[in-house]
């Protein structure tokens, strides 16, 4: 019986998180639009099956059509990355780096992340989150000046410390990551070397952003930001380390694998390995730089005064809008977009001093340089009057009208 009949709520409330997907600009820098394709393979059948277990050494019967999906995920992941080992399990980016973490750690241990307000990520260390009640946490940042990863306090903290694990990657950081450096800091105490691609995983495949593989011990990744496949996780390590993250994954924190998402994963996988998919990551990084020149021209400021990548993050410090309401006024515009703390924050993450926007999604509806520039403008319209009803009206009306342009499959 049909979704509509079961369950109309669900139906609903689907159809309407469609149409807002459809009727909006989507301008948060970790989602994306996947593929009829992606999505057709995450809704199959494979959603009945446990697989507890790997390909070839099931806990289960009847997993021959599961060890299919999954070999084809793990060898066209480790093609995409030119990885020597992949385990594709993990249910998200979070379990990727826990898997790395208990594989590889003992609990008090020391780790080195990026601090989450100068663009990393919770599971990189942070006391909310179980990686920094497991593990002793220290954060390095990036230099109050031009807001780039400050190397020199890494090799001195790294020193002090000692680390076992030093973590490279970002939720919000606008700029190319230099993996050498940090591979070099990790020799010189000896401390593993891992990269959280996640953000970047997408450019990473296409070459728009310099690989991990040749300098880190381990890479974790999601699957649905800039890569845009189904949610989900990844890793991509050296192949001493594949018996460990294994075992880790499953039995040690995830039971049955999401067969229906790794079979999404392989089609993502495939699709990344398009020339297309090239011409697309390309057009991410263009929009992105075309819309951090857009804000700059508007006289609004940016972290690290541009981007490298698929991220511009506005700092709203010497304004008098804070993260929250600037989200807010952007959303009721059709502008949708998270706050976010930017480095040296005053403000907590509740209401920040900073708004992340990203091109992942808009590029995937087709949009590009020219469309970019009126959207900047538009943004900064928005910015200037936040509580103007008319500007919102305005800009909202544009909007509607772009989103009919370049309509979503969906
Ligand atoms: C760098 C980075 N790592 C890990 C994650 C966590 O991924 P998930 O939400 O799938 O746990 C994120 C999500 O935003 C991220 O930005």
């Amino acid at each position: 019986m049909s979704l509509n009949r079961v369950d109309s709520q669900i139906a609903k409330a689907i159809k309407s998180e469609t149409e807002r997907q459809r009727d909006n600009l989507i301008m948060i820098a970790s989602e994306n639009y996947t593929s009829q394709a992606v999505m057709e393979a995450q809704a199959s059948v494979l959603t009945n099956k446990y697989a507890e277990g790997y390909p070839g050494a099931r806990y289960y019967g009847g997993c021959e059509n599961a060890d299919i999906v999954e070999n084809i995920a793990i060898e066209r992941a480790k093609k995409v990355f030119k990885a020597e080992f992949a385990n594709v399990q993990p249910h998200s980016g979070s379990q990727a780096n826990m898997a790395v973490y208990f594989s590889f750690l003992k609990p008090g241990e020391t780790i080195l992340g990026m601090d989450l307000a100068h663009g990393g990520h919770l599971s990189h260390g942070s006391n909310v989150s179980f990686s920094g009640t497991f593990y002793r946490a220290i954060f390095y940042g990036v230099d109050p000046e031009n807001h780039r990863i400050d190397f020199d306090q890494i090799k001195s903290l790294a020193r002090s410390f000692r680390p076992k694990l030093i973590i490279a990657g970002a939720s919000s950081y606008p700029r190319i990551i230099d993996f050498r450096p940090f591979r070099q800091i990790a020799d010189d105490i000896g401390a593993y070397f891992m990269v959280d691609m996640a953000h970047i995983a997408g450019l990473i495949a296409t070459g728009q952003h310099p690989s991990p593989i040749p300098f880190a011990d381990f890479v974790t990744s999601t699957t649905h930001k800039t890569l845009r496949g189904p949610r989900g996780g990844f890793i991509l390590a050296k192949k001493e380390y594949a018996k460990e993250i294994d075992a880790q994954i499953f039995p040690g924190i995830q039971g049955g694998p999401l067969m229906h998402v790794i079979a999404a994963k392989a089609v993502a996988f495939q699709e990344a390995i398009a020339p297309e998919f090239g011409d697309y990551q390309r057009q991410v990084v263009v929009n992105a730089k075309v819309l951090a020149e857009g804000l700059l021209a508007q006289g609004l400021e940016l972290v690290s005064g541009g981007t490298d990548n698929h991220i511009v993050l506005l700092d709203l410090t010497k304004t008098d809008l804070n993260g929250l309401d600037a989200e807010n006024a952007l959303g009721q515009a059709g502008i949708v977009v998270n706050r976010n703390n930017v480095p040296f924050d005053k403000r907590g993450p509740k209401i920040t001093s900073g708004i992340r926007l990203g091109t992942p999604a808009i590029t995937t509806r087709g949009m590009k340089e020219k469309e970019v520039k009126n959207i900047a403008e538009w943004i900064a319209r928005v910015l200037e009057r936040p509580y103007d009803n008319k500007v919102s009206r305005d800009v909202s009306s544009m909007i509607h009208s772009l989103c009919l342009q370049f309509p979503l499959n969906y």
